[in-house]
């Protein structure tokens, strides 16, 4: 019997900076040379409502579509990746599986758990797949901080800390406006709060605490801070900034017997105490006073160890849709995953607006 699996034809809707991820990522053509393909998936074409992206699409070797229904009318194509402002996800996707086509789409899913409750009621209609780009868990760092805590090396873990801190406000573009879905919350927050739930299955999130910034933008938050109160005493603390002209590491992990700190392209370290019955301090001394409770241990009683290896390939997220689709695997972004995140975010957007601790899953 031939193990060869077939081959499936996949159109993006919206071709601007991700749609031209997704573009360089199936085909393996990039401005600055090639990379390998996802083996099986074959772009058959695009379409963008802006003529300039049209125009850069044939530029690389990319076939437009004169309209979105033309794509979508198209009997090739199995897969539809919609990648358009936030707001337009809903639409969008609700055609595309209407017209019996399996969907791709961008996170966040949509702006609002009630419009993800209409896409969802369309994909069970219709029998499609519908799934999220939730690409972040193939990042290192998130794996490695997932590793570390698998591993026990820190034993039981008590805080969490996730932050994304840049200093250059928000992009001048629809990601300013609320009507289109903007804001960090939904751009970068969506991931950090997935990636926390994918930290930690099955363990219920009791309450949501969350602060918000408005530094450069009324209209959006530009920023937020949340504390999530997870079973087991976890504490997971999400922060996501747009004017910090001094970032933190991407990950901070504390557990009884060590820490560790795990930054971009999985730089970092693990300090792990050796012998808890020695205590013994280095202790600070400022001009007013002296501790040695904050102080740190003296080195005989601490060991610093590298962070493990981890390999991550994007291209798996593509494998695992085809695969899904094909019966082959269980989809790894599913949609209930997907509705908790909204949810969670919704969540986050309320203690801010209301200044309290919301009840999550309690
Ligand atoms: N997963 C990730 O890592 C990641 C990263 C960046 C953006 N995104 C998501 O991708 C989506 C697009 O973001 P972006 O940064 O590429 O924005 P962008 O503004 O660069 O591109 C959006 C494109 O959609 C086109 N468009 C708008 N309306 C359309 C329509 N009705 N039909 C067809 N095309 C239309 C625009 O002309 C533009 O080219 C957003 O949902 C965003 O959250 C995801």
């Amino acid at each position: 019997m031939s193990t060869k699996k077939r081959q499936f034809n996949i159109a993006i809707c919206g071709l601007g900076g991700m749609g031209n991820w997704h573009r360089g990522t199936i085909t393996g053509n990039w401005d600055n040379g090639r990379q390998d393909p996802v083996e099986n998936l074959h772009l058959v074409g695009s379409f963008d409502i802006d003529p300039a992206r049209q125009a850069f699409a044939r530029e690389h070797g990319v076939e437009p579509y004169p309209s979105y229904e033309a794509m979508l009318a198209d009997p090739k194509v199995d897969i539809v990746t919609i990648a358009v402002p936030n707001d337009l996800h809903r639409p969008l996707a609700i055609a595309a599986l209407r017209a019996g086509k399996n969907v791709v789409c961008e996170k966040p899913v949509t702006i609002s758990s009630a419009d993800l409750q209409q896409m969802i009621d369309v994909a069970d209609a219709t029998g499609m797949l519908l799934t999220v780009h939730q690409n972040r868990r193939w990042d290192e760092d998130f794996v490695c901080a997932r590793k570390v805590i698998e591993e026990g090396t820190l034993g039981p873990v008590f805080r969490v800390e996730s932050a994304v801190l840049g200093c250059r406000g928000i992009p001048g573009d629809w990601r300013q406006e609320p009507e289109h879905g903007g804001g960090m919350i939904l751009d970068w927050g969506v991931h950090l709060l997935d990636q926390i739930c994918q930290m930690f299955p099955g363990r219920r999130i009791r309450t949501v605490y969350a602060t918000v910034d408005h530094v450069t933008n009324e209209l959006v938050d530009d920023g937020f801070y949340t504390d999530l109160a997870l079973d087991g005493g976890v504490v997971a603390h999400v922060e996501v900034g747009t004017s910090h002209f001094i970032g933190k590491p991407r990950w901070k992990l504390f557990g009884r017997d060590g820490s560790a700190e795990i930054d971009w392209g999985c730089k970092g370290r693990i300090v792990c105490v050796t012998d808890r019955s020695k205590n013994d301090a280095v202790p600070i001394r400022t001009a007013a006073g002296l501790t040695k409770t904050m102080a740190p241990r003296t080195d005989d009683t601490i060991k610093e160890f590298p962070l493990p290896e981890v390999h991550c390939d994007i291209r798996d997220y593509y494998r695992n849709v085809m695969d899904a689709i094909d019966g082959l695997a269980p989809i790894e972004v599913t949609i209930p995953q997907v509705m908790r995140v909204m949810k969670l975010m919704e969540a986050v957007r309320r203690s801010a607006e209301e200044r309290r601790i919301v009840p999550f899953e309690d």
